[in-house]
C-alpha cells in the first residue's frame, strides 16, 4: 500500500502578481510549498515525492526540504501537465505499473492529513482512482454574452475539484500522454483520465483544502493554517 507523490510547483503564478513565486511565501511561519509537503513527508506509507520545479528556480536550494532524503526534483513544462508529466518521468524507475500516484499542488498548503487518509482509504482497492473534492454550495449561473443570466445551473452533483488526485500509475501516465498528444487542453488529472473513457471518484475532502490563486487566498490560507494549531 506504498504510494508515490508528484508535487508540481514549476508554475509561474502570474494571477498572485508577486516577485516571489506563491510557493516560496510565507504563511503561518513556513513557506506556502513546506505547508503543501507536509502530509505527505509525514506519511509513514510515501515511498517518495517527486518536487517539480520552474528551470529558472533559484529558491528550491536554499529551503530545509532540498536536503529531505524523501524527495527528489525534476524540472516542469509549459503547461501543469507537462510538468506532472515530467515528474512521472523522474519516477519511471522506481514505480510498478499499479502503484499510487497522488498529485497535489505545491500552492495548496491546507490539505488536513486526515483527508489524505481518507482519499488513500476510499481508493485502495479501486482499479482507477479519483480525487478529493468539495461539493458546490453556491447557486450557479450561466451567463451569455453580455453577462446576463442564461440558465441556472442545478449545483446538485456538482463538485470542485480539489487535490490531491490519486491513480494508478500506468493509467495517469497513458492519460496524460494521450491528452498531450491529442493537444487536449486538461486543467487536471482527472479531465485526462475522463478522457480514456474512465471514472474517477469523488472522495469528500475540507473545503478549507485551497488553492492560493490570487493575493487574498494567501490571508484566507494563513486564518485556516492558525485556526488548526490554535
Ligand atoms: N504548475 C506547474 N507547471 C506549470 C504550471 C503550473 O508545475 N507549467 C503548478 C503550479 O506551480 C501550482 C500548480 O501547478 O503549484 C497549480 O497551478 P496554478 O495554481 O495555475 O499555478 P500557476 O500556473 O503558477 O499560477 P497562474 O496560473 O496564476 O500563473
Ligand atoms: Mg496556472
Amino acid at each position: 500500500n506504498r504510494f508515490w507523490v508528484v508535487v508540481p510547483a514549476a508554475g509561474s503564478a502570474r494571477r498572485m502578481g508577486n516577485a516571489v513565486p506563491k510557493q516560496y511565501l510565507s504563511v503561518a511561519g513556513r513557506t506556502v510549498i513546506e505547508w503543501s509537503l507536509a502530509p505527505f513527508l509525514a506519511h509513514q506509507h510515501a515511498a517518495g515525492v517527486v518536487v517539480v520545479l520552474a528551470s529558472q528556480d533559484q529558491r528550491w536550494s536554499q529551503t530545509a526540504l532540498a536536503s529531505n532524503s524523501k524527495i527528489t526534483t525534476t524540472i516542469g513544462g509549459a503547461e501543469r501537465m507537462n510538468s506532472v508529466l515530467a515528474g512521472l518521468g523522474a519516477l519511471q524507475e522506481r514505480v510498478a505499473p499499479d502503484d499510487w500516484v497522488l498529485v497535489h499542488d505545491a500552492a495548496r498548503p491546507c490539505l488536513p492529513a486526515s483527508d489524505l487518509d481518507h482519499l488513500l482509504n476510499e481508493l485502495s482497492d479501486d482499479a482507477v482512482g479519483g480525487l478529493l473534492a468539495a461539493p458546490v454550495v453556491d447557486t450557479l449561473k450561466r451567463a451569455d454574452v453580455n453577462d446576463r443570466v442564461a440558465q441556472t445551473v442545478p449545483r446538485d452533483k456538482l463538485w470542485r475539484a480539489l487535490t490531491p488526485q490519486m491513480f494508478r500509475y500506468h493509467i495517469l501516465e497513458r492519460a496524460l500522454q494521450s491528452a498531450l498528444s491529442r493537444g487536449a487542453a486538461v486543467t487536471d488529472e482527472a479531465q485526462a483520465v475522463e478522457a480514456l473513457g474512465m471514472q474517477p471518484k469523488l472522495v469528500a475532502g475540507d473545503a478549507d483544502n485551497i488553492k492560493i490563486t490570487l493575493p487574498e487566498d494567501l490571508l484566507r490560507a494563513e486564518r485556516i493554517l492558525r485556526s488548526r494549531s490554535a
